[in-house]
């Protein structure tokens, strides 16, 4: 067999241990050659090939990022000289002109997406999880998560001592793209005394009101994490009202508008923690502070548990394209793995069930969700 293998969208750590296991496991069990494509999509569709026999899948296990390099491009929505074009037929030419049997996408929900699309134009697809956002259906968990998880968690920890020691508020604003698992697990994990994630609209006056109910029991700080797509109730209700306005107008005009609307509000999703912060300082009179992990929570080794992931992960998707399973994400389920049809994976997210046992175990010990 010949096996394409490309990396898409944000990276995470456990790629490289997911490359390495797809690409040992072809070789030596099923005598398979294994080409990798620079650059995601791009990379196959400027032909961007590097044989990955031998020495090139050593010593990669423990590294970060990927060896292969990275883009958001989509087959069909590629900028190429200047414009936006739909490059699938170049994309479809390379994948024969290097004679592959099946590609392999490792990517979140827009890779996902964007295999789908390569399948319906006709490849045997196989993808495989991964983001720290753990926001890919059918999967139990996405490699990435487990190690951002640790980072985020262990800053949290950090911030602790500092807000302590000046009585402080810190938000920790931390990634996660729509969904809360990343802000939910290291803020339970961290401790965090109020957890706003994106599932869960927040109301200002209940953290301050929480807040200031730690202050006034003798606890004068509070860490509050933060999901980047957190919303407060009066946003998410005109979200949703301009959500359902959208749908139910026929009037092309009208649609723009509304789209422009929904933009700004998503817009101010950037600056949302400093505006909190703001917020919560005038109503508890505490002083409050804002630090944004950022990329360092997708940046450096990866953790063992998804070094663990990815290696079985990928060992599973060497065994699947021996036997053919075409069109199927390599999902995690408990210590095992389960090919899932990428139709019932792609233009799906996977949130976090308010009800969640996560979300009541912290609410037990106290934590605040703003509601
Ligand atoms: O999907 C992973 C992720 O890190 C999200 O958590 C975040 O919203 C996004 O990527 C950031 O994207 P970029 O690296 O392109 O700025």
């Amino acid at each position: 067999m010949h096996i394409g293998i490309l990396t898409a969208g944000g990276d995470c750590p456990g790629l490289n241990a997911a490359i390495r296991g797809v690409g040992k496991s072809a070789q030596q069990n099923y005598d398979s050659q294994v080409i990798g494509f620079r650059n995601g999509f791009r990379g196959l569709m400027e032909n961007q090939a590097v044989p990955m026999q031998g020495d090139i899948l050593s010593g990669i296990l423990t590294i970060g990022g990927t060896v292969l390099g990275t883009s958001r491009d989509k087959p069909h929505r590629m900028v190429v000289g200047g414009k936006i074009q739909d490059m699938t037929n170049v994309i479809v030419e390379n994948y024969h002109a290097n004679h592959l049997d099946v590609l392999i996408c490792l990517g979140g929900g827009g890779t996902q997406k964007n295999a789908q699309h390569l399948m319906n134009n006709g490849l045997n697809i196989i993808t495989l999880p991964k983001t720290i956002d753990n926001d890919v259906a059918e999967t139990d968990v996405t490699f990435g998560f487990y190690t951002a998880l640790d980072i985020a968690t262990e800053a949290i920890d950090r911030l602790h001592s500092t807000a302590h020691s000046h009585h402080r508020i810190i938000l920790v604003e931390i990634m996660g793209h729509r969904a809360g698992w990343l802000a939910l697990g290291s803020g339970i994990a961290g401790g965090a005394d109020v957890i706003l994630i994106p599932e869960i609209p927040y109301n200002v006056e209940s953290v301050a009101t929480a807040i200031k109910k730690r202050a006034s029991s003798g606890k004068k700080f509070s860490i509050v994490a933060v999901a980047e797509g957190a919303l407060s109730k009066i946003d998410d209700d005109k979200l949703k009202k301009l959500e359902s306005q959208k749908e139910a107008t026929e009037s092309k005009e009208e649609k723009k508008s509304i789209k422009k609307s929904i933009k700004k509000i998503e817009d101010q999703k950037a600056d949302h923690s400093f505006k909190l912060a703001q917020e919560l300082e005038i109503l508890t009179g505490l002083e409050s502070r804002v630090t944004i992990l950022g990329h360092l929570q997708r940046g450096g080794i990866p953790s063992s548990n998804d070094r663990l992931l990815a290696t079985r992960l990928g060992t599973a998707c060497a065994k699947l394209v021996h036997e053919k399973q075409f069109g199927v994400m390599v999902a995690a389920r408990g210590d095992s793995y389960q090919p899932v049809p990428i139709n019932e994976v792609a233009g799906r997210n996977k949130l976090v069930p308010i009800d969640h046992p996560w979300i009541l175990s912290a609410r037990d010990v106290g934590t605040n969700f703003g509601d």
